[in-house]
């Protein structure tokens, strides 16, 4: 039996501009999805969620999604999980050169599912890796990454970016930029998560940004404005102490930059409702910066602040359901058992 466990994601920047080449700054956090996989005699499939959903489920089937019974499956975000279980068993199958290895595949996770946290990252990363490993053929983080981006890309049909599963995978701040990704050094940067209890459809919201695009060049500029946000932030950690407390100036001006990059993603017509209180909420409490992090739509935003007032004026505000602390998670996927 394997366990591994890897972290979910914020954006400190970035996020949809990503899909059109512009840098994106991805920050791993400190709510992990663990994936057990025990391989089996068979070559079935038995895939065990108690945490994504209320009541929990098991499901078991043989080859891939087509052949697994749609019955014990909750609520179609589950389903979608389900959906990137599966990538990630083929994915692990055809890297072990073991197109036949059967699993018996459970899933834990405190990332709230579809909410712009790397949900899905996480437990396709965790799940390859366990795979491969109870296989006895571990892979090297950066095939590792390659393959869950291959996995989410192809649940996503073509809709995703490099960023959650690099991030996921490698831990700490990453650095996007089509194929390219690097781990950047940054300081223990604290973040707070404000949770509207909703998702955004991700699929929907980058088709949206993409109209957008299409109709008016000013939108095209936004999203280049984006681009130019995230450079300048990059340029801010490059010069801060990796792995020290951040300085006040530092947290100041990531803040503002966070603040922008939140208009510019409402001017794309992604925010919400929700989101812009919990944004303001966590303003006028004394964050540093906010904004939406992930597709948007609904589901998650991101405060910079270390204080406890963020969090308590987060936790009364309307609409939003859950607000939490979230550290930088230094450490990406890593083997519990
Ligand atoms: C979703 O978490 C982030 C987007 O930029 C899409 C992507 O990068 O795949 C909206």
């Amino acid at each position: 039996m394997t366990v591994c466990e890897a972290p979910g994601k914020v954006y400190l920047f970035g996020e949809h501009a990503v899909v059109y080449g512009e840098p994106a700054v991805p920050a791993a956090i400190e709510r992990r999805a663990a994936v057990t996989a025990e391989p089996r005699a068979d070559d079935h499939v038995r895939v065990e969620a108690e945490d994504l959903s209320l009541d929990g489920f098991t499901v078991e089937y043989s080859g891939g999604t087509d052949d697994r019974p749609d019955v014990d499956v909750p609520t179609p975000l589950v389903e979608a999980a389900m959906g990137y279980v599966d990538a990630a068993v083929r994915q692990a199958r055809d890297a072990a050169d073991a197109p036949d290895a059967g699993f018996d595949i459970t899933v834990e996770s405190d990332i709230p599912l579809g909410a712009g946290l790397g949900s899905s990252a996480a437990v396709v990363v965790a799940g390859i890796d366990a795979a491969t490993r109870a296989l006895g053929a571990p892979l090297d983080r950066r095939e590792l990454a390659d393959r869950a981006y291959r996995a989410e890309h192809d649940v996503q049909e073509g809709q995703a970016s490099r960023a959650d599963t690099f991030c996921s995978t490698m831990g700490g701040a990453v650095r996007v930029e089509g194929d390219d990704c690097e781990p950047v050094a940054a300081p223990n940067l604290p973040f707070v998560v404000g949770f509207d209890g909703g998702a955004g459809d991700t699929g929907k919201l980058v088709a949206g940004v993409g109209e957008l695009r299409e109709e008016y060049g000013f939108a095209a500029d936004t999203i280049e404005s984006v681009g130019d946000v995230v450079r300048t932030g990059e340029a801010l950690l490059a010069d801060a102490v990796p792995e020290g407390e951040p300085s006040p100036e530092l947290l100041a001006e990531l803040g503002e930059l966070m603040d922008f990059n939140h208009g510019l993603l409402a001017a794309l017509g992604v925010s919400a409702r929700s989101l812009d209180s919990m944004v303001w909420a966590a303003r006028d409490a004394g964050a540093h910066g906010a904004k939406l992090t992930g597709a948007g739509g609904g589901g998650c935003i991101v405060a910079l602040d270390a204080s406890d007032a963020t969090e308590t004026a987060l936790s009364f505000t309307q609409g939003c359901e859950e607000a939490f602390r979230a550290e930088l998670a230094t450490e990406g996927v890593r083997v519990v058992e």
